[in-house]
């Protein structure tokens, strides 16, 4: 059955929620260059076990663009989110890839807004000299060429090799339609991101680490250097699946995430 759904257009960022108010909160962070409706075809079925937070990062989707933005700045945001939405509960947060690397940057700033994480194809290092200038190169091109030019260069790694066509033509449409500005920012906050590998020992909250098995920007390495350094983290590893799990193969993604909801209680 469909679940409430409600777009909030007076919050700091633009945000849809899916579901119950009153069950366990869990805050969607979503990937580079794209925007909340990545989590589109697995919300639905999450929304039965959890009450779903979709926003857009400043530049992405239906939330305004900012001049200067950074994983730092982007956590707060989504502090200032949960303020302005009067979620004091603590939440879930579910992030993919940059979406992740917030996740961490949220745990180290505002540990107490935190009941779980799930950390979906993301990565716990900083940015190397080279990646860095690669970054701003990107940046460079968004502005000066175009959304287009970016997505055309990072679509082929960001799936499957077995994907539907529908489900590449959907995400190069988001990615397609994500501002310049908006990716530029993206792209230049992920060259100065900080490295994580420290903090992960000190994550104390229950983690999920959930992984496609064919991702080739973010490797299962990657996975499992978290699993190994994060106490008490469980890796699910989706079949058939790239960089890009709840558009790729939604019901699987949806299916773990809700098996670890189930288990967190709706805190008042
Ligand atoms: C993402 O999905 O957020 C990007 O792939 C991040 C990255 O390029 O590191």
């Amino acid at each position: 059955m469909p679940r409430p759904r409600e777009t909030k257009v007076d919050l700091p960022l633009w945000t849809l929620t899916i579901g119950d108010r009153a069950a366990a909160p869990i805050l969607f962070v979503h990937g580079f260059p794209i925007s909340h409706e990545m989590w589109l075809p697995a919300a639905d079925q999450v929304a039965e076990e959890a009450f779903c937070i979709l926003p857009d990062l400043p530049g992405y989707g239906r939330t305004p663009p900012r001049p200067e933005c950074s994983i730092a700045s982007y956590a707060d945001d989504l502090a200032g989110l949960l303020d302005a939405m009067g979620e004091r509960r603590p939440v879930t947060m579910c992030g993919l890839s940059m979406g992740g690397i917030i996740a961490l940057e949220f745990f180290r700033r505002h540990r107490s807004r935190l009941a779980a994480l799930i950390l979906c194809d993301t990565r716990y290092n900083a940015e190397t000299p080279e990646g860095v200038e690669v970054r701003e190169k990107v940046a460079r091109l968004a502005l000066e060429r175009g959304t287009r030019v970016v997505a055309e260069t990072m679509i082929d790694r960001a799936l499957g090799p077995h994907v539907e066509p529908m489900i590449k033509a959907r995400l190069m449409h988001l990615m397609c339609t994500t501002p310049a500005k908006g990716t530029a920012a993206g792209s230049r906050a992920l060259g100065g991101r900080a490295d994580s590998l420290g903090t992960l020992r000190d994550i104390d909250v229950p983690t999920l680490l959930v992984w496609g098995r064919e991702d080739q920007i973010t490797g299962l390495e990657i996975a499992q250097v978290f699993e190994r350094e994060i106490p008490g983290s469980r890796l699910e590893i989706i079949e058939g699946a790239g960089h890009v799990p709840p558009m790729e193969r939604p019901a699987e993604f949806a299916a773990v995430v809700k098996k670890f909801m189930k288990a967190r209680p709706p805190a008042h």
